[in-house]
Formats: structure tokens, sequence, C-alpha cells
């Protein structure tokens, strides 16, 4: 750590003390504040986290003004041309890209934990037939503790990459069966003989009666979706995954709380509210009618797939998903659909306004991953599955990192109180 500080002072102008600087290794330096409360007895207020670091973190950078995003130092652009899926998760959780025996290696490792336990497959059973496949696979994932005692010791090194290696292999197994049981079909057994995102779309679409091809395109832009979402620093799904895995939890139940929070239609779940709200606006004419309903204060309808907390200038998944919605939709000839024309009329009337410029608001990665995911044929209540399923290599790369720092202590925030001040019980006769 440097000497760099921050001074305190009064308003009568008395020093109140100094705070270390510390700078990273690229982007924002951090004003160190663990020892605040000894010395001025006060908390730093920062609700919703605009202004906190909560961790040292070496995995992902983002950069919100530029708009750059960084899996351990390369860039999401070179990523989504010339990496895979797993390929990226191997760059998540070890550090550095895999050389080709490495890959290999890993991607065998995965592909031989693909199965699930048969004891599994009968928990789909004890759902309603019309469940949310996030809420079947929250419930999946949270079991799994239950069927790996030999693996859940957070402080030994090889369990943890076992339940790393589980996870991540076992996430497209649980989203498809999730699917199959909602729709009624027979759940389809991984066949080890095909590549990540063709085995998901395989589980998803096949069935006994009849020999289905998965498209290489679709496996392509599938196999895309994932590396765009697989990590994105300390977002709020990632930050639940830490302060659950903090308290020395299972990762399993860690990441089960990560799924609960992406859940939310402010973070993973935008991507099936973009479609709805595009399927709700319906033709183009209306876009501009809820534009004004997006900006007005007195409505809470807000357009789905625009803003984001850190991206204030554009968010570069956005622009590749976007790009790769093109090319899919002409290559499946679905150019014209009309959603993805009421999008793209959304997008222009949205940049070009005052109250989206001033605030910053751009299209986010929701905005056209749900377009791609519906070209594939996935259902609408299965994009916040495949997001939760890319990003599991992120979480499990960051609750990983978060045991190894020596700094790591259970996360306890505390609060500016502000309710009644402390007084006597009062008898019921009395009040
Ligand atoms: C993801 O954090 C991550 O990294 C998340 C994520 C990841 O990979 O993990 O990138 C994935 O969650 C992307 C975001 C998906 N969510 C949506 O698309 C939902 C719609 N977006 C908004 O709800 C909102 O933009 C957030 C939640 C994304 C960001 O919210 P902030 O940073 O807390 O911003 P805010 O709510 O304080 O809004 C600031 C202003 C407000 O106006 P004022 O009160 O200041 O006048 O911008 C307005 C908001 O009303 N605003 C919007 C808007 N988003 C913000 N107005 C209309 N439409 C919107 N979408």
């Amino acid at each position: 750590m440097g000497d760099k500080k921050i001074f305190l002072y009064s308003t009568e102008g008395e020093e109140q003390g100094a705070l270390p600087v510390i700078e990273g290794s690229y982007g924002p330096d951090v004003i160190d504040v663990q020892n605040l409360h000894e010395q001025t007895e006060m908390f730093t207020f920062d609700p919703g986290y605009l202004s906190t670091a909560s961790c040292e973190s070496s995995i992902t950078y983002i950069d919100g003004d530029k708009g750059e995003l960084y899996y351990r130092g390369y860039a999401i652009e070179e990523l989504a041309k010339q990496s895979s899926y797993l390929e990226c998760c191997y760059l998540l959780l070890n550090g550095e890209l895999p050389g080709a025996d490495a890959l290999g290696e890993f991607e065998m490792i995965i592909t031989e934990h693909t199965m699930v336990n048969e004891a599994i497959r009968r928990f789909y059973e004890g759902m309603r037939y019309d469940a949310h496949p996030m809420a079947i696979t929250l419930g999946v994932v949270g079991a799994l503790s239950a069927f790996y005692h030999d693996s859940i010791d957070i402080r030994n090194p090889k369990h943890r990459t076992i339940s790393a290696h589980r996870l991540i292999a076992k996430m497209p197994t649980i989203a498809a069966y999730s699917y199959k049981y909602t729709m009624g079909q027979p759940f389809m057994y991984p066949n080890n003989q095909l590549g990540y995102s063709e085995n998901f779309l395989h589980m998803m679409f096949a069935n006994p009666a009849f020999e289905y091809k998965v498209n290489p395109v679709a496996a392509r832009a599938m196999d895309l979706i994932l590396i765009l979402h697989a990590d994105h620093e300390q977002n709020a799904s990632t930050s639940t995954v830490r302060l659950a895995g903090s308290s020395g939890t299972n990762p399993f139940a860690s990441i089960a709380a990560g799924i609960a929070s992406l859940w939310g239609p402010a973070h993973g779940g935008a991507n099936e509210a973009v479609i709805r709200m595009l399927e709700e606006i319906g033709t183009k004419e209306s876009i501009v009618h809820y534009v004004e309903r997006a900006k007005s204060k007195e409505d809470s309808f807000r357009l789905m797939g625009f803003g984001h907390r850190v991206y204030k200038n554009h968010d570069p998944r956005a622009r590749i998903i976007r790009k790769a919605c093109y090319e899919l939709l002409d290559s499946l000839n679905e150019r014209d659909t009309p959603l993805f024309e009421t999008a793209l009329e959304l997008e222009r009337i949205a940049l070009e306004d005052d109250y989206f410029i001033e605030h910053k608001l751009y299209p986010n990665v929701d905005f056209y991953s749900g377009l791609i995911l519906k070209a594939l044929g996935i259902p609408l209540n299965m994009f916040t599955v495949i997001f939760a399923m890319a990003r599991t290599a992120g979480w499990i790369a960051q609750w990983s990192e978060m045991l190894d720092d020596p700094a790591q202590r259970i996360g306890r925030p505390r609060q500016l109180y502000t309710g009644a001040t402390p007084r006597p019980y009062v008898e019921i006769g009395e009040r």
C-alpha cells in the first residue's frame, strides 16, 4: 500500500484524521475506510453501494465511462470473437487462458460431471406443473449440497475445485430439466459427445421420438450469450454470493442465493422483461407513448433493457449481442421479425431523447439478449435461467477468490439509525 492519504477535517477546520488511499492495478483508487469508525465513531453511508468497493478482486474489470469490460485483462470483444464459454470459465477460475492440453482436460472434466443424481430428477415432480423454471432451478441448486457431503469443506481447495466443476457442468442439465418438466416432456440425458452449448440445446429441444440435430449457428450463438454473461464484477447477484459465502456456507447454498438475486427484473430478470415490454408495445407507432411513460415521475414504468448502474456510455455486451442478433436472424431468415424491428426503433428513439441522453440510459446486455434467445426458440421463462447458467462461472470464481482473500471475514454492514430513541415499555392499559 502506498502512502497516499485523504485527510478529514471538521466544519471548524480541525483535522479529524487521515485515511489511506489504495491504488489498484487499473481504474479508480479506493479510500480505505476500514478504521473510520474506530477513528471517528462514524460510519460511511452509501445505500446501493454507489461509491463502495466491497472487496479486492482480480477477476473482472469494468470501465463504465468508456464502456469497457475485461475478464482477467482480456477484452470482452476479443473473447466474444475468439474464445468459447468453457475457455472463459477456465480463465475466470484460474486467471490465465489455458493451453490446448489444459483446455482439453478442463472440457473433459466438465463433460464428465454433466449428469445429476437420479434422485434429483424426482425433485422436479414435487413442483407445480406450471412452476417458473427459475423457481425450480433455485430449489434444485440449493439442494445439491444434500448430495455432495464429500466436497463442501470450503477451506479445502480440492473441494472448492470439484464444486466449481460440478456447478458449471450441471447447470445446463438442471436448467434443461426445469424446462422439460414444465413442458411435460421426458428429460433428455446429457450427450457427452456434444459441446457444452450444443449439449444444452440438445437437452432442451430433443425428445426420444425423433433424432434432433442442433443447428451449429444456434450453438455458437448460445455460446456467445454464455460468454457475455459469464461475469460482471460486483453486481447484485455476485455481491449476494460473496455475502452469503462469507458466513462459511457451502458453495451450492451460496450460488442458490445468487440465483435468487439475479431473478429480479432490475437485474437478470430484465431479459425476460424486455421481451414482455416489446410485446406490450406491439407496433412502432406505440413506442413514443412508452418512452414518455418511462420519463414520467408519476409512472413507475421503466424501459427494460435500458440503463445500468456502472455503464454510463454504452454496455459493450449490448453492441456485441446486437451484431450477433442481426447475423442470427439473417441466417435463420427471420430478419424482419416485428419484435426486432420494434427493438431497433425503440433504441433509435430512446438514444435521441434528451431524457435518456441526460440520464445516460443506453441499451444494456439484456436489451438484445432476449431477442437472440427468442430467435433460438428458447421460451421466455427460461431467459433468466440461461443468464444464471452463464453467470455460475463468475459467481463461483468470485466466491473462491473471496475465500482465498486473507482480508476476508463475514460481511456485516452497519446502518444509519433513524428509528425511535430508547423509551420505557408502556402497559397495554396505558396505551
Ligand atoms: C443487469 O450491475 C450489473 O453489472 C448488472 C448486469 C450484470 O451483468 O450483472 O449488467 C446485468 O442487471 C443489467 C440491468 C438490467 N436491468 C434493466 O434493464 C431494468 C431497467 N433498468 C433500470 O431499472 C436501472 O437502469 C438499473 C437498475 C439498471 C440501474 O439503476 P440505478 O443505477 O440504480 O439508477 P436509478 O434507478 O438510480 O436511476 C437513475 C435515474 C432515475 O431518474 P431520476 O430519479 O434520477 O430522475 O435514471 C432513471 C431513473 O428513473 N432510469 C430510468 C431507467 N433506468 C434508470 N428511466 C427509465 N427507464 C429506465 N430503464
